[in-house]
């Protein structure tokens, strides 16, 4: 592996597609081995454009403005951080030559709930939870009442737009009188409105994991599947709030997840870091999904392991040997606006960061809603029940207005 110098003609070239916070810390480790970096977002002044060598702001589903921009740029490496994106684009341009990370093939599949499903449940046979695609209310209402063995997922049940992330348009539904409003809900509520939702019967886990795989190559220069420590989370209307390393599981729960990484990985292929997400019971496990990037959840690993996911991402694609390992038990809480505004404060820093073996990220995003996730606390300890309190703590301390 050969890296240039930045901002001369022999520039290693990576474009991030998509500058949020998880951006922001890929472009961190890659600017560490002089990267040459360029961030693309939709708004102005995301948290990774305020890190790259050179910011664009672009729609990205818009398929003439991001040929343009590529073939301006020319990168090494495109790196997809958001689903958002036009991705007969990207298939495109990766057929004239341009490495798109992981694999276009990847990013197409798992922005749509409909094709990652497919894929891990017909095709490689992976355990899911029970599940049907519906293009009406009246068809979503009889996916949910067919007889079990016919398919049907009965109640309770997860109604999801196809196209969503964060848990937007989505809704657990108990009962009937419930399905209309979770139809129009999905049915509005996603990215790009198919008209299509996924109803999935319930998983009654005992915890929910992110297991992060990477594919990266070895010293033998072949692509080698790493696992991170299991990384336990507490999700809230479909989005995270907390998050800790290491999860504990039986040895089989753990082996079974190690299992469904790595093929549902191996089918996705290319070079990279996967947050894969699993449900746990006993030793069973159903995969849930799968990201082809960092996972948000995985923020605990810029405490808890010797590389964060970010700094193995940036490893991963750029060829580079991994390590896995952990440091300590580590803990993620999230930090929210708590306001609308564009013009937030923060304040309690002094005291948040007084928690012991505790750090904070406040990732500079331009503007705060009630509910945007604008930081994070991290926090070590000698189990992670001792860095949950902390994180917890330290982010309950961290006041906006
Ligand atoms: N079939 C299911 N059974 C049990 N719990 C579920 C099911 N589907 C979703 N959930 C719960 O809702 C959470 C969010 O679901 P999912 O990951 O599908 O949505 P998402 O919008 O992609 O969220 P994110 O982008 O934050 O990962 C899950 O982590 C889990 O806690
Ligand atoms: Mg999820």
């Amino acid at each position: 592996m050969k890296l240039g110098t930045p901002l001369s003609p022999s520039a290693t070239k990576v474009m991030l597609l998509g500058s949020g916070e998880l951006g922001k810390e890929v472009i961190i480790a890659l600017q560490r081995f002089g990267v040459e970096v360029i961030a693309v977002d939709r708004y102005e002044n995301a948290p990774g454009q305020q890190v790259a060598h050179r910011a664009y702001t672009i729609d990205m589903t818009d398929a003439d403005a991001l040929k343009a921009l590529i073939y301006k740029e020319k990168p090494h490496l495109i790196v997809p951080e958001i689903e958002a994106l036009n991705t007969d684009t990207l298939a495109e341009i990766e057929a004239e030559g341009f490495t798109v990370i992981p694999t276009v093939k990847a990013v197409q599949l798992t922005m749509n709930r409909e094709g990652i499903r497919r894929l891990a449940a017909e095709e490689l046979k992976l355990p899911v939870s029970p599940y049907a695609f519906a293009r009406s209310a009246a068809e979503l209402q009889a996916s949910i009442d067919a007889p079990k063995q016919k398919g049907g997922v009965g109640y309770p049940c997860f109604i999801k737009p196809t196209m969503s992330s964060s848990g937007k348009g989505q809704s657990r539904v108990t009962e009937q009188n419930q399905v209309q409003a979770a139809w129009d809900y999905a049915a509005t509520g996603g990215r790009v409105n198919q008209g299509v939702v996924i109803v999935e019967g319930q998983i009654d886990f005992d915890y929910e994991i992110t297991l992060l795989t990477v594919r990266a190559k070895n010293a033998s220069g072949d692509i080698q599947t790493y696992f991170c420590e299991p990384i336990g989370h507490l999700q809230k209307n479909g989005d995270y709030v907390e998050s800790w390393q290491p999860q504990v599981m039986s040895q089989q729960a753990l082996k079974n997840s190690q299992h469904i990484a790595k093929t549902i990985t191996d089918s996705l292929g290319g070079l990279g870091l996967f947050g894969v997400e699993l449900f746990v019971k006993c030793d069973q496990v159903w995969f849930s999904e799968v990201s082809p990037r960092p996972h948000d959840t995985g923020m605990v690993t810029m405490c808890s392991q010797r590389l964060s996911e970010f700094e193995l991402h940036a490893r991963a694609i750029l060829g580079l040997p991994v390590d896995v390992s952990m440091k300590e038990a580590g803990a993620s809480a999230v930090i929210y606006g708590g306001v609308d505004s564009k013009n937030l404060a923060y304040e309690g820093l002094d005291a948040a960061l007084a928690v012991p073996c505790s750090d904070i990220r406040l990732f500079g995003k331009p503007e705060s809603f009630l509910k945007r996730r604008m930081g994070v606390a991290l926090a070590t300890g000698k189990d992670t029940d001792e860095a949950r309190n902390r994180a917890k703590l330290a982010a309950s301390l961290v006041k906006t207005s």
